[in-house]
């Protein structure tokens, strides 16, 4: 049984005491929601504080970015183990805005999170068709291969903990929310072609996650779909009530 995971990506935003009062905010709605797991992903400074603010909190902690190698001369980089270190749990690989924005491709995606794995780390893999690709009918072709290149190498055991976000590039930030079909057929794609790379058993242990423009008016439609198993959401995220209403109609669609 797959548990309901929604999750915020902060990226570049919130100052230490915003990021404090953040997530003090979401205790409640958190602590109301027992079936839905919920996690944050403040930016690497605050990762600390969170984790201290966070204390004695179901709510996991995430990173949005770690590099592969374990120390060493990589100047401005932060490995899998300081992650840990600092108390979280996740760390976001492949978002979209790596991939575009910073020119991270598959290869490294993938190194990075089988070095995620070896640090116990859990990772959330962004994968996701720009809107050229999902009009010139690429989107599967896409999507399978960040899937395909980002699990290269894992064993089931570990790619079953795994977490996958679908984020079509389209629907991040823009307001344009995938409708419920166009998000409940990329994850069935998903799904199937993980039992083709693992088995039946595996894929359905693997949680995936859908992502872009996600807010509380649209949460409980896509998060009933059967193949969407929580969110990861980005502007919605940064403020208490819109955050807290999304955990609490995740916590609606799946009761
Ligand atoms: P928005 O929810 O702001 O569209 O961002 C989605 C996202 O990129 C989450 O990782």
């Amino acid at each position: 049984m797959r548990k309901m995971f929604i999750c915020g990506n902060w990226k570049m935003n919130t100052t230490a005491a915003e990021a404090v009062r953040l997530l003090d905010g979401l205790k409640p709605a958190a602590a109301a929601a027992p079936a839905v797991e919920v996690g944050a992903c403040p930016p690497f400074v605050y990762l600390a504080g969170a984790s201290a603010a966070l204390k004695g909190s179901a709510i996991a902690l995430g990173a949005q970015n770690m590099y592969f190698e374990a120390s060493g001369a990589f100047t401005g980089e932060i490995s899998a183990s300081m992650l840990t270190d600092v108390g979280c749990k996740y760390v976001i690989l492949g978002h979209s805005e790596r991939r575009h924005v910073f020119g991270e491709g598959d290869e490294l995606i993938n190194k990075k999170v089988r070095a995620a794995f070896a640090a116990g780390l859990i990772p959330i893999l962004c994968v996701g068709e720009l809107l050229e690709e999902r009009e010139s009918g690429n989107t599967e072709a896409v999507v399978k291969r960040h899937v395909t290149e980002g699990l290269r190498g894992l064993a089931a055991s570990d790619a079953a903990r795994i977490v996958i976000a679908y984020e079509p590039v389209w629907a991040i930030g823009t307001g344009k929310t995938a409708t419920p079909e166009q998000a409940n057929d990329v994850h069935v794609f998903i799904r199937g072609l993980l039992a083709e790379l693992y088995d039946v058993e595996t894929a359905s242990a693997i949680r995936i996650q859908y992502g872009g423009s996600v807010k509380p008016d649209n949460t409980f439609d896509l998060m009933s779909l059967p193949e969407v198993d929580g969110a990861l959401v980005g502007g919605a995220s940064l403020k208490v009530d819109s955050f807290s209403q999304i955990i609490k109609e995740a916590a609606r669609a799946c009761s």
